[in-house]
């Protein structure tokens, strides 16, 4: 459903579904890496910090599959965390870049946020990860993010969505926030919707319903 080179965004309050139809989405792409700060995903290769990510990139950048997790050890929002993670997106996203810039025909990476309020504020976003969401495409870079808040994450995010899922809501500041999205007009549904369902649009795709 998520092609190559789009940004998908899954919004919801806590346990309606985010996570699970994150890797429902995911799953058709053949190299992964996930940012999960709440340690939640159990499979994949784990890392824990940059270096021992950056050791292990440089022999494996070019495989046709793998899924790579993040739980890095970085204390959540202290100033080394936002480093390490713009750090480790900065090598993915220039790693990207120069294959298609040498002209070489190279498989898509996708990137998958769980929780992406702990990578953005409204008012900032981390360099690479901004040039991730803007430009990735020449980089051959998917999205996926999903959040529990949205009205805490930044605007570059609704913007850009070429996907928006949203499932139960709770805070008029979260609605307003997909106001400016995709959904639009369709974003108050999200204060009513039955469990485990999502409302949903694609640059594509009507308006609907979704249940996975
Ligand atoms: N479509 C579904 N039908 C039935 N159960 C589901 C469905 N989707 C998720 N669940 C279950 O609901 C629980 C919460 O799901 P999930 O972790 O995906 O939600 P979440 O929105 O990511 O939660 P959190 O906000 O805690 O991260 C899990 O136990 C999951 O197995
Ligand atoms: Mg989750």
């Amino acid at each position: 459903m998520i092609q190559d080179n789009e940004l998908a965004l899954i919004i919801g309050r806590r346990g309606c579904g985010k996570s699970t139809l994150s890797r429902a989405l995911a799953a058709t792409f053949h190299r992964e890496i996930v940012f999960d700060r709440m340690k939640e995903t159990k499979d994949g290769i784990i890392f824990r910090n940059y270096h021992q990510f950056s050791r292990w990139w440089n022999d494996h950048h070019g495989d046709e599959n793998f899924k790579a997790v993040f739980h890095l050890d970085s204390a959540r929002h202290s100033e080394a965390f936002h480093q390490e993670n713009d750090e480790i997106l900065r090598l993915i996203y220039e790693t990207g870049l120069r294959k298609t810039d040498q002209g070489l025909d190279h498989p898509t990476t996708l990137l998958l946020f769980e929780e992406l309020q702990f990578y953005c504020t409204p008012l900032s976003i981390l360099p690479n990860l901004k040039e991730a969401i803007l430009t990735g495409r020449h980089a051959k870079i998917s999205v996926i993010a999903n959040t529990q808040r949205p009205a805490n994450i930044h605007g570059d995010f609704k913007g850009n969505a070429h996907h928006v899922f949203a499932g139960q809501l709770i805070h008029k500041a979260d609605i307003d926030y997909l106001k400016g999205s995709l959904l639009a007009e369709h974003a108050t549904v999200c204060f009513s919707l039955p469990a485990f369902s999502f409302a949903y649009r694609s640059h594509e795709m009507p308006f609907t319903i979704v249940k996975l």
